[in-house]
C-alpha cells in the first residue's frame, strides 16, 4: 500500500489514532486524550478535552525553540514599492503588544473583533493578537462595501473593529474610514472600540471620529499580553461567506482542530516545513488567506510572503516572478484566474525570462477549477508541478489534493486529484444513491468531517443543518457537482446552487439580485453567473421593467452597476444588464436560472417539463443568441 492509501485508510478506520498522532505536532496547554466527540452528532467536536493557544503555536513556540531570528513574514507591496520583514521574535513582539492594546480595552476571550483591513502586516498582527487573548476575529474583505460590512457586524456583534485608513487598488485608493463609519451607522450593534492603522499613503484621520484610536499611538504605550489558554473547541474565528441567500453565512472555526489540520496539511499536502519560504497570493479576507497566508505557514515555522498587489499591472505580468525571485519562494499558491491574467498579458511568458525562479518547486492552485488549458500553459512555462486542489471556506483546508509531501501522484488535468485523508468523498444522485464512477452528481462528504472544518454557523444551528446536513442523511453537502473517475480522481465541475465564483471570489447571485430588484424601475430580475474567459464566471443581470417605466438601457445599466458597487462592493464586478420582456419560470414561479445560464453560455439545453410558458424561453434564447 502506498503512503497515501495507508494514510487515507487509517484516517477512515482508526480516526482516533490518526488524528491524535497528528495532534502531537501541536503545542497544547492540555494535550488531547481523545480526538472526536460525537456525542452530539451531527454536531461534532474535535479534541474535546484539550486546550491550547493558537498564537503560541504560530509564534512563541518557534522563538522559545531558539528560532526567533528566523524570518516569519515578508510583506512585499507592489502598490507602494516597499518590503518589510519580520522575524519570529519581531512578529511575536508586535502581536503581544497589540493583544495588550485589545486587552486594555477590556476585550477578552470569546469577544468578537471585526478586522477590515487591506493586505498590510497589521492585518495578520490583528488576527494573531485576537487569537492570543482568545478573542474571535472576523475578517471582512476590503472589497466589500459598507452594507456588507454592516451585515457582518450585525451578525457577529463585535466589541471592536480594527481597520486601516485604506487600501490601494491600481489607479485608485479605497478609503476605509467613511465605509466603517457608514457601516457602524446602519448597523444595530455598537462596538465600543475602533482602532485605525494609518497608512502614510492614505490620509484618513482616526481623530476625526469620536473615540477612535490610532494604531501607532495605542501600540506606543502598550504592554504585551500573555497568551490565554482556550479550549480546543472554542472558536478562533468567524469568516462570512456567500450562501444562496443574500445573508452571508458565518463559518465558525475552532482552535484545536484548526491547528492540527493546518499543521498536517503543510507537511503532507504542500511539503513545506520550517525555514521554507511559502507564498500564498490571496487576501486575508478569504479563507485561503486565513489558512495559508497567516496561520499554517507560521505554525510550521516557515516564512510567509504577504503580497499587496495584483498579478498584472503592478507594474506588469512579471510581478509574480519578481516576488518568487526576490524572496526565494519554494511554493506559490494562487487562484487560476491570476494565472489566466498573467497569460493574457504575457502569453509567451517573456517576463519570466527576466527572473531567476529556480527556487520554485510547486505551483498550487485553488479557489476555482484549474482549467486544463491554464494548467498546460503554467506547467509548460514553469516546468514544475502545477497542482490543483479543491476546498471551501467551510472546510478551511483541502478536501481533494495531490499530496506532494505524503505521496505525489500523477496529475490529471482538470482534477484536484484524490480525497485528502480524513475526507470520505462521494458522488450521489438526487435520490441520495451513489452514482457509478465517471457519472456526475452532487459531491458529498461522509460525516464526520475531519478536524479544521467548520464547527457550525455562527449562532445559527438551524441554517447549518439546512444548508449542509439535511439534503443527504449522514453526509455534508458541498454544493459542488462533479464526478469521481475509476482511478478515484475527483473532478469538480461547478456549483449546483446559486453561488457563483468570480475571479476565485465566491459571490451570491441572490444578494446581487436583491440590490438590482430594489431599483425603482425594476419589476423583477435574475442574476446568473455566466462564463468569463478571465474570471471564470461573472454575474449577468436580466431585468424586467415595471410597466410604464421609461428609462434607456444605458442609464439603467449604469445606475444598477453603481448601486451594486455601493451596496455590495467593487468585488461583485457587476457590469452586464439585459432588459428582457419576461423571465422564464416554472409553474410554481421558480426562475429557471440554470436554463438561462445554458442559453447565455451557448450550451445545449432542454426545456424543463415544469415550465410555465415555453414561449418566454424561446424569446429569451432568440434575444440572447441573436
Ligand atoms: N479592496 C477594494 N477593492 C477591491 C479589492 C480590495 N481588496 N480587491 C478587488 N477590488 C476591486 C478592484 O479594484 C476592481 O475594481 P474596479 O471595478 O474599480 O476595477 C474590482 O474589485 C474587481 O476586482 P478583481 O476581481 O480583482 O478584478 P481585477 O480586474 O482588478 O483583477 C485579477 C483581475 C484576475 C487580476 C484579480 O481578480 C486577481 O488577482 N484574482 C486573484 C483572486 C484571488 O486571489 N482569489 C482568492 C481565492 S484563492
Ligand atoms: P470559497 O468558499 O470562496 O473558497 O469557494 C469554494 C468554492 O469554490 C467551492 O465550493 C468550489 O465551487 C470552488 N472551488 C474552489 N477550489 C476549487 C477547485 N480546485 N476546483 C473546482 N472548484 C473549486
Amino acid at each position: 500500500m502506498g503512503r497515501y492509501s495507508e494514510a487515507f485508510t487509517r484516517a477512515a478506520e482508526d480516526r482516533e489514532g490518526f488524528w491524535l498522532e497528528a495532534a502531537q505536532a501541536v503545542d497544547w496547554t492540555t494535550p488531547p486524550t481523545r480526538a472526536l466527540d460525537d456525542s452530539n452528532a451531527p454536531f461534532y467536536r474535535w479534541f474535546p478535552d484539550a486546550a491550547l493557544n493558537t498564537s503560541v503555536n504560530a509564534l512563541d513556540r518557534h522563538v522559545e525553540a531558539g528560532h526567533g531570528d528566523r524570518s516569519a513574514l515578508i510583506w512585499d507591496s507592489a502598490m507602494v514599492g516597499q518590503v518589510r520583514r519580520y522575524t519570529y521574535a519581531e512578529l511575536l513582539d508586535e502581536v503581544s503588544r497589540f493583544a495588550g492594546v485589545l486587552a486594555s480595552r477590556g476585550i477578552t476571550a470569546g469577544d468578537r473583533v471585526i478586522i477590515y483591513m487591506p493586505m498590510i502586516p497589521e492585518a495578520a498582527v490583528a488576527m494573531l493578537a485576537c487569537a492570543r487573548i482568545g478573542a474571535v476575529h472576523s475578517v471582512v474583505f476590503g472589497g466589500f462595501a459598507a452594507p456588507e460590512l454592516a451585515a457582518r457586524i450585525d451578525d457577529a456583534e463585535p466589541v471592536a473593529v480594527v481597520t486601516a485608513s485604506g487600501g490601494l487598488e491600481p489607479g485608485r485608493t479605497v478609503e476605509y474610514l467613511p465605509m466603517v463609519a457608514k457601516a457602524l451607522e446602519i448597523s444595530t450593534a455598537a462596538p465600543g472600540t475602533v482602532i485605525v492603522k494609518n497608512r502614510p499613503e492614505i490620509t484618513g484621520d482616526a481623530s476625526e471620529h469620536d473615540g477612535w484610536l490610532d494604531w501607532d499611538e495605542a501600540m506606543a504605550g502598550a504592554s504585551p499580553a500573555d497568551p490565554v489558554s482556550v479550549a480546543a473547541t472554542d472558536p478562533l474565528y468567524i469568516l462570512y461567506t456567500s450562501g444562496t441567500t443574500g445573508k452571508p453565512k458565518g463559518v465558525v472555526r475552532d482552535n484545536g482542530g484548526h491547528a492540527v489540520a493546518l499543521t498536517w496539511s503543510m507537511k503532507n499536502i504542500y511539503d513545506i516545513s520550517a525555514g521554507d519560504v511559502w507564498w500564498t497570493a490571496s487576501d486575508v479576507g478569504w479563507v485561503v488567506g486565513h489558512s495559508y497566508i497567516v496561520y499554517a505557514p507560521l505554525m510550521v515555522g516557515a516564512t510567509t510572503v504577504m503580497y499587496e498587489g495584483k498579478p498584472v499591472g503592478t507594474p506588469d505580468a512579471g510581478a509574480f516572478w519578481r516576488v518568487i525571485s526576490d524572496h526565494g519562494v519554494k511554493a506559490l499558491f494562487t487562484a487560476p484566474t491570476a494565472i489566466r491574467a498573467v497569460r493574457k498579458a504575457d502569453p509567451d511568458a517573456a517576463e519570466l525570462a527576466k527572473y531567476d525562479i529556480s527556487t520554485l518547486q510547486t505551483l498550487f492552485a485553488a479557489g476555482e477549477r484549474l482549467d486544463p488549458d491554464t494548467f498546460t500553459w503554467a506547467s509548460e512555462i514553469l516546468n514544475v508541478p502545477v497542482v490543483d486542489h479543491w476546498w471551501q471556506t467551510e472546510t478551511g483546508w483541502a478536501i481533494a489534493a495531490n499530496l506532494r509531501g505524503l505521496e505525489p501522484m500523477p496529475i490529471k488535468a482538470g482534477s484536484p486529484t484524490v480525497p485528502v485523508p480524513g475526507y470520505q468523498v462521494g458522488v450521489v444522485a438526487a435520490d441520495g444513491n451513489p452514482v457509478p464512477a465517471g457519472e456526475e452528481g452532487s459531491i458529498v462528504i461522509k460525516l464526520p468531517l475531519p478536524p479544521g472544518t467548520l464547527a457550525g454557523l455562527w449562532r445559527d444551528e438551524e441554517r447549518y443543518r439546512k444548508s449542509y446536513l439535511d439534503a443527504f442523511d449522514g453526509y455534508y453537502l458541498t454544493g459542488d457537482s462533479g464526478y469521481i473517475d475509476s482511478d478515484g480522481y475527483v473532478f469538480v465541475l461547478g456549483r449546483s446552487d446559486d453561488v457563483i465564483n468570480v475571479a476565485g471570489h465566491r459571490l451570491s447571485t441572490g444578494s446581487i439580485e436583491a440590490v438590482v430588484a430594489s431599483h425603482a424601475a425594476v419589476a423583477e430580475c435574475a442574476v446568473i453567473g455566466i462564463h468569463d474567459d478571465l474570471k471564470g464566471q461573472r454575474p449577468s443581470g436580466y431585468v424586467v421593467l415595471k410597466s410604464g417605466v421609461d428609462i434607456d438601457a444605458e442609464t439603467l445599466r449604469s445606475e444598477l452597476v453603481a448601486k451594486v458597487r455601493e451596496e455590495i462592493g467593487a468585488v461583485a464586478t457587476f457590469r452586464d444588464v439585459t432588459v428582457v420582456p419576461a423571465l422564464p419560470k416554472t409553474r410554481s414561479g421558480k426562475i429557471l436560472r440554470k436554463t438561462m445560464r445554458q442559453i447565455a453560455d451557448h450550451e445545449e439545453y432542454t426545456v424543463p417539463s415544469t415550465i410555465e410558458d415555453p414561449d418566454v424561453l424561446t424569446a429569451l434564447a432568440e434575444q440572447l443568441r441573436g
